[in-house]
C-alpha cells in the first residue's frame, strides 16, 4: 500500500507512536529563554539552556519534532559532500571548524542518547558518497581531497559489504543514524519540567524585540528575555532570506526482496545526488530514497519528483512495495554554512537557519552554540557561524536567484476567474485565477468544493503556486508554503493567507 502525507509526517512516525503530547498555552506567561519551534534545534536549546540554569518556554505551531526534523533521513554525519564548496570560499580553518564542530554535535546527540537510554534505534554505520558514472569520478576525488584537508578519516576504498557498483567514492567511517523523531520526542520528556514548559498547537503571531520581548501566540502573550527562533527559516523579514535558496526534495521508502547493508550512501548522478539509507522495524527492513531537489514554488508538476525517485527505486533495487513518501524543506546558504547567533538587527532575538539538507546535526550545534552565547560562555564556533559574517557580495548569486523570482512572477499564467475558468478546475487541482481583479488561489477537493484564498504570500507578496504532489500553496521567493486553505504550513510568513471563500457547490 502507499501512504502519502502532505507534510511533516514521513516513515519515522510509524515507529514513535508511544510519545506524549503536550497542551497548548492557555494563558499569558512569563520566562527568561522563549524558544519557538520544537524540533531536534528547539529540543537540544531547551536541554543546554537548563543545563545553565535558565527557565524556558518552548512553543510549536504543531507538534514536538513533527516538522523538519520528523521529515529528515535520520543521518547523522561530519563529512556533508559540501566540504569542497566550502573550502572555494574559505581556507583550509574553514573545513577543519565545521568538521570539528559537527563531530562535537554527534557526540551531543551521542551523549544524549546515553543520559536518557533513548530507544531511538541509534546505529554507528559507513558513510559513502560515490558514482557509477566515470564523468563524476574528478567531483568525488575532489570531495575526499577537501574531507581529508579537514581532518576528518577519509578513504577511497570500500568495506567489502558495500552494495554498489561503483567509479570512485569516499569512505568514512562509525557516523551514525536513528528514528530522529523518536530522539527529539524522548529528549522532550526528559528535559520537560516545571522550569522548562512544552507547548504544542501554539502559534506565534508576532515578535517584538523589546526588553522583554513581547511575543504574541493564539494562546496568549509571552514575555521573555530572550527569544530564539528555532523554526528552520526565521518567522518575520530578515536580511538572511536574501542569502538562502530554498529547495523541497521528496523521500521514498520501500521494502525491497533483496537486503542491503546499514549505511549512508550518497550516490552523485551528474547534478543528481541520492541520499539512500536502510532502517530496520519490527516490520522489516525498509529503504529511504531522498533526492529531486526543486527550488520552493517553482514547479507545478511536484508529483513528477516522487514519480522520478520511485523509477530509481525500481532500476537500482529489487522492490517488493513501495510504503511511504514525503516532502522536506531545506535553506541553503550562499557561501554553505548555516547562520547561527544573535540575529544582526536585533538585541534579543536569536536565529538558527541555513542548514541546508542537514539539520540534525547543524540544528544540536545551533542549541549548542546559541545557549552559550546567551550564557555569555565562550563558544569556540559561534564567530564562524555568525548570522551577520555575510558582505553583500557574497551572496550576489543569491540576490540574482531574487531576481529570477520576480521574473518569474511577472510570467506566471494566471487564468482569469470567469465562472467557466472555476468550473473547469478539476478535482485535486490547483490554479492561481484573477478574481474580481486579485489574484486568487482555488483548489477544488474531491467532494467537488472549490477553497479559493488569496494567493498573495503574507511574507512579503509574492504569488503563491501550485504544488500537486503535497497539495499545498507553496511561495518561490522565501519557502513560505501553505495549506489550501490558506494556513501557514511553514516558512517565514507569520499569517495565514486571507481567505476568500469556500465554495461548497460545483455551480462556480
Ligand atoms: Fe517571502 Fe513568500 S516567503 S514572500
Amino acid at each position: 500500500m502507499l501512504h502519502t502525507y502532505t507534510s511533516g509526517s514521513a516513515i519515522w512516525s510509524a515507529f514513535a507512536k508511544d510519545s506524549r503530547s503536550y497542551e497548548p498555552l492557555s494563558k499569558d506567561s512569563e520566562t527568561d529563554v522563549l524558544i519557538i519551534g520544537a524540533g531536534i534545534t528547539g529540543i537540544s536549546l531547551a536541554y543546554t539552556l537548563r543545563k545553565h540554569g535558565y527557565d524556558v518556554i518552548i512553543v510549536d505551531s504543531g507538534e514536538v519534532g513533527m516538522g523538519t526534523t520528523g521529515s529528515s533521513t535520520g543521518n547523522l554525519y561530519v563529512p556533508n559532500a559540501k566540504f569542497q564548496k566550502i573550502l572555494s570560499g574559505h581556507d583550509r580553518k574553514g573545513v577543519e571548524v565545521v568538521a570539528s564542530s559537527r563531530a562535537a554535535a554527534l557526540g551531543f546527540i551521542e551523549d544524549r542518547i546515553n543520559e536518557f537510554s533513548i530507544d531511538c534505534d541509534f546505529v554507528k554505520v559507513p558513510w559513502y558518497y560515490f558514482t557509477g558514472r566515470k564523468k563524476d569520478i574528478k567531483e568525488i576525488e575532489k570531495e575526499r581531497e577537501a574531507i581529508n584537508l579537514s581532518g576528518v578519516k577519509v578513504t577511497g576504498t570500500a568495506a567489502a559489504d558495500f552494495p554498489f557498483e561503483a567509479q570512485s567514492l569516499a569512505y568514512v567511517g562509525a557516523q551514525a543514524q536513528f528514528n530522529p523523531l523518536k530522539y527529539v520526542r524522548k529528549l522532550a520528556e526528559s528535559v520537560r519540567d516545571q522550569h522548562c514548559r512544552i507547548y504544542e498547537k501554539t502559534k506565534v503571531t508576532s515578535i517584538r524585540d523589546y526588553d522583554p520581548c513581547y511575543v504574541e501566540t493564539t494562546g496568549g502573550v509571552i514575555k521573555a528575555k530572550k527569544v530564539v527562533q528555532a523554526t528552520h527559516s526565521p518567522k518575520g523579514i530578515y536580511a538572511v532570506h536574501a542569502m538562502m535558496e530554498v529547495y523541497r526534495e521528496y523521500a521514498v521508502a520501500a521494502k525491497l526482496k533483496e537486503d542491503i547493508p546499514a549505511g549512508i550512501y550518497w550516490a552523485l548522478e551528474g547534478n543528481e545526488k541520492y541520499s539512500i539509507r536502510t532502517y530496520d522495524t519490527p516490520e522489516g527492513k525498509y529503504l529511504i530514497v531522498l533526492g529531486d531537489s526543486k527550488k520552493v514554488g517553482h514547479s507545478q508538476e511536484t508529483w513528477q519528483s516522487f514519480q522520478k525517485l520511485e523509477n530509481y527505486l525500481k532500476i537500482v533495487f529489487n522492490v517488493d512495495e513501495m510504503s511511504w513518501l514525503w516532502g522536506a524543506q531545506n535553506y541553503s546558504p550562499s557561501d554553505y554554512i548555516p547562520f547561527i547567533g544573535k540575529s544582526p538587527m536585533e538585541d534579543n532575538i536569536y536565529i538558527a537557519t541555513g542548514f541546508a539538507a542537514d539539520g540534525l546535526v547543524y540544528g544540536t550545534l545551533a542549541a549548542m552554540i546559541i545557549s552559550d552565547m546567551i550564557a555569555m560562555k565562550g563558544n569556540p564556533w559561534s564567530e564562524f557561524y555568525n548570522p551577520a559574517r555575510l558582505k553583500p557580495v557574497t551572496s550576489a548569486k543569491t540576490l540574482q536567484e531574487n531576481a529570477d523570482v520576480t521574473a518569474h512572477l511577472i510570467k506566471e499564467y494566471i487564468f482569469k476567474g470567469s465562472e467557466e475558468e472555476l468550473a473547469g478546475i478539476g478535482k485535486g487541482e490547483g490554479r492561481i485565477v484573477e478574481f474580481n481583479r486579485e489574484k486568487a488561489a482555488a483548489f477544488r477537493d474531491n467532494d467537488d468544493h472549490l477553497h479559493v484564498v488569496s494567493a498573495k504570500c503574507t511574507h512579503m507578496g509574492c504569488i503563491v503556486h501550485w504544488n500537486d504532489a503535497e497539495k499545498s500553496w507553496d511561495c518561490p521567493c522565501h519557502g513560505s508554503r501553505f495549506t489550501i486553505d490558506g494556513e501557514v504550513i511553514e516558512g517565514p510568513a507569520f499569517g495565514n493567507l486571507e481567505k476568500y471563500w469556500r465554495k461548497d457547490s460545483r455551480n462556480i
